[in-house]
């Protein structure tokens, strides 16, 4: 059986509700999403029902994170659909605001990030972790969670949150979570929906490229270049000519390496036609 969870569009509703949970001594957990859910969404709300007594899902398609040339007016958006799929993992409450509420005239919609923002997606798309500091830190202000959770599919995201979370010593918890993906190994993502059946085929190679390094390393490779080859190769013969980065990174710092170390990530971003993908593993070292 599943329960509609408790559609709060106002701020003034949101706080009054989770101040009776706090007062009633419940735990409150938020997922932060811009809707359009899949079951990598629904697998951190799962994760937010295990940890905390109320889950707080919020739904907002920020638009200060998206850059002037990106997809905002096409963002797929579908409440209703969006709210069965999270009743049906037993959501309590979904924060669904307008632009004005979230952002009353003269609230910040930008928020400098800290140094784990400078490489990768903020090279490529600089402006976007300010606006998504922005709107976190915001929904963190408006919703007080002990827990909130975040997927690792978004690796620098979960990075430049955890820099704020510490920077401001927030006291807020953060769990990450795996990344969810198709039988295939196409990480779930809102943005696959605008894959054509080609591009869908060609976007697994972004996976068979981790995929590729990360059995190199269990053969002894540690050479972060020739790891990055060996991605970039089945990228290319996947015929995907447009890649952003593959890099091999410290997973804390997110600097690159010359040779992998215990914490060792490798990140890409890549178009399948005019979609943009990122997708990351981490890289064990292989036992010397
Ligand atoms: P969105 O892309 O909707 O993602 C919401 C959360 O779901 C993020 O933490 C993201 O990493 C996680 N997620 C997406 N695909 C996943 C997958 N395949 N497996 C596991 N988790 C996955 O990320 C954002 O929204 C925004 O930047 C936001 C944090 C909401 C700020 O606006």
């Amino acid at each position: 059986m599943s329960t509609a969870p408790l559609l709060i569009q106002e701020i003034s509703q949101l706080q009054e509700q989770l101040s009776r949970c706090r007062l009633a001594k419940q735990t409150i957990a938020l997922v932060p999403t811009m809707g359009a859910l899949h079951q990598g969404h629904l697998s951190l709300v799962e994760a937010a029902n295990n940890q905390a007594d109320i889950s707080v899902v919020s739904i907002f398609v920020n638009p200060s994170q998206f850059g002037p040339t990106e997809d905002l007016a096409q963002y797929p958006r579908n409440l209703s659909h969006d709210l069965k799929l999270l009743a049906s993992v037993h959501t309590n409450i979904v924060f669904a605001p307008t632009v004005e509420e979230m952002y009353p005239a003269g609230s910040p919609t930008s928020r400098e990030p800290g140094k784990s923002a400078r490489r990768w997606e903020g090279l490529q798309r600089p402006e976007h972790f300010a606006g998504v500091a922005a709107a976190v830190y915001r929904l963190f202000e408006l919703t007080k969670p002990n827990i909130a959770f975040f997927g690792q599919k978004d690796y620098q995201q979960t990075c430049v949150i955890r820099e704020m979370v510490e920077t401001l010593a927030l006291d807020i918890d953060l769990g990450i979570c795996p990344i969810i993906r198709e039988a295939d190994g196409l990480a779930m993502s809102s943005r696959n929906l605008y894959l054509s059946p080609a591009q869908r085929q060609q976007a697994t190679a972004l996976y068979r490229g981790l995929q590729a390094a990360f059995h190199a390393v269990q053969q002894g490779e540690v050479d972060a270049n020739i790891l990055i080859q060996l991605a970039r190769q089945q990228l290319e013969d996947a015929g995907i000519d447009r890649i952003d980065y593959v890099a091999v990174v410290d997973g804390v710092s997110l600097e690159p390496l010359h040779q992998i170390n215990a914490n060792t990530f490798m990140l890409l971003a890549a178009y399948a036609g005019d979609t943009r993908l990122i997708d990351n593993l981490a890289l064990q070292p292989s036992p010397l």
